[in-house]
């Protein structure tokens, strides 16, 4: 939490200067779905990443496509490091580092990086900055909810770029502004055959939201929390190296596991370096929950319970069975909007209405994901925050 308010506040700083007044809420939105207007900024393309070529060839057609955007990017990022530390020595321990690096990541995260680097031209030390910092700053919200025929849906916001530079002039955030042309759908193939699916970002290795079809769908979300929380990281850089990188564990999940259950356990029981929230839906009734964990092994697991009336888990950044912070409610909005729409008619699209409300759409929210797994069905769409808007 302290963390959190230490982040939260200092982000208040960098956005003071905007005419912004907290907290800007509004009522739910109807009728957003199919998108289109101010709030949706394009559609997502869909590229085929084949897992029988070997992992430093995986991306290559992906990333000559996305090559400018992604130099742009990186660009953004040595600016904004150059603007910390004007010396320009913050990319020189990058570029020096963290090629290092690269050797301690298992396979084939390792081998695909690497890739990655040699078609885009990027030195390889910036690629991985690129692969660990979604490890930091990512606030979300993720939502699995099933209706009363017992179909399940499940829907997140990707809010990324916090901190990250606050553009007065666009009132925007310039990290967010430059990942969403970087934003991708991937079909994930093996022996010619669709294994799972995921929206990601052109040049990232590691999985934030997939699904495997008529299996699962899982998001991940990022948990603050001091008890551990960027040591993990400093540590594998230092050498001790015995948890697993959140983004590469979902990622394995989507690759490796066979059913809703054995996702559950990997998620609840793989050693990481830092806390993260899980969230996954099934494709049976019954089947979501939120896995809230600290790097070592799930500390709560929240499931849905139609029993009990609760026909969706919802999850920001906070933990559950506590008050979200006062400056970032998106919770709130987002479960009074939920509530509104009563289980009998939530789908896919009045999830995207839900996910659409200020301030769970907000200037950090670079696309939405719809998902159902009984379908296999996985869309997105890349978003806009009108202002007035929270810039988180
Ligand atoms: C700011 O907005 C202008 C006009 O929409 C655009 O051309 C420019 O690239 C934006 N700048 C950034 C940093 O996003
Ligand atoms: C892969 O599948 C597609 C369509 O499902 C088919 O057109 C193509 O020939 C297949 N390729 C191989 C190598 O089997
Ligand atoms: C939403 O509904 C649940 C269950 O009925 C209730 O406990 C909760 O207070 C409601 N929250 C809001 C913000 O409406
Ligand atoms: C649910 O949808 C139906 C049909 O669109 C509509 O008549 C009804 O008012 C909706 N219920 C709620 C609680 O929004
Ligand atoms: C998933 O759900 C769909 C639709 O309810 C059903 O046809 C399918 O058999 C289910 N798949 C599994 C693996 O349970």
């Amino acid at each position: 939490m302290s963390l959190c308010v230490l982040i939260i506040v200092a982000a208040l700083f960098s956005a003071t200067t905007t005419q912004f007044i907290p907290p800007y809420t509004e009522d739910c939105r109807a009728d957003m779905y199919p998108p289109s207007g101010p709030t949706f900024r394009g559609a997502v393309r869909w590229y085929t990443v084949d897992l029988d070529s070997p992992p430093s060839d995986r991306w290559t057609a992906l990333i000559t496509d996305k090559k400018t955007d992604l130099v742009n990017m990186i660009q953004a990022i040595r600016d904004l490091a150059n603007a910390f530390v004007p010396s320009g020595r913050l990319i020189e321990l990058v570029d020096i580092t963290l090629p290092l690096m690269v050797d301690t990541l298992p396979n084939p995260f390792s081998e695909e990086i690497k890739g990655i680097a040699a078609v885009s031209g990027i030195p390889l030390g910036e690629v991985v900055l690129f692969n660990i910092f979604y490890e930091v700053f990512t606030v979300c919200t993720s939502v699995v909810a099933e209706d009363d025929e017992g179909n399940l849906f499940h829907g997140r916001n990707m809010d990324f770029g916090l901190f990250m530079g606050w553009d007065v002039k666009n009132k925007s955030w310039i990290i967010s502004e430059k990942l969403k042309p970087l934003v991708v759908n991937l079909d994930f193939k093996r022996n010619n055959q669709t294994l799972f699916k995921s929206t990601n970002f052109a040049g990232y290795v590691g999985m934030l939201t997939g699904i495997k079809p008529k299996i699962f769908s899982l998001t991940m979300n990022e948990r603050f929390s001091l008890d551990g929380g960027y040591i993990g990281i400093l540590e594998w850089i230092l050498g001790k190296r015995d948890g697993m990188w959140m983004s590469f564990l979902t990622r394995s999940v989507l690759e490796n596991a066979n059913s809703y259950e054995e996702a559950k356990t990997l998620l609840a029981r793989t050693k990481l370096l830092a806390p993260a929230y899980f969230i996954l839906g099934g494709n049976q009734t019954g089947q979501g929950c939120i896995i809230t964990r600290s790097r070592l092994l799930s500390i709560d697991v929240l499931e849905m319970d139609l029993k009990l009336g609760r026909w969706y888990v919802l999850e920001t950044n906070y933990d559950h069975w506590e008050e979200p912070f006062f400056l970032d409610d998106r919770r709130t909005s987002a479960i009074k909007c939920m509530n509104q729409t009563t289980q009998t008619n939530i789908s896919l699209k009045t999830m995207y209405d839900i996910l659409s409300t200020k301030p769970v759409l907000n200037k950090l929210t670079t696309y939405t994901t719809l998902m159902q797994v009984s379908e296999g069905k996985l869309e997105s769409y890349i978003r806009d925050c009108p202002n007035p808007c929270m810039p988180w």
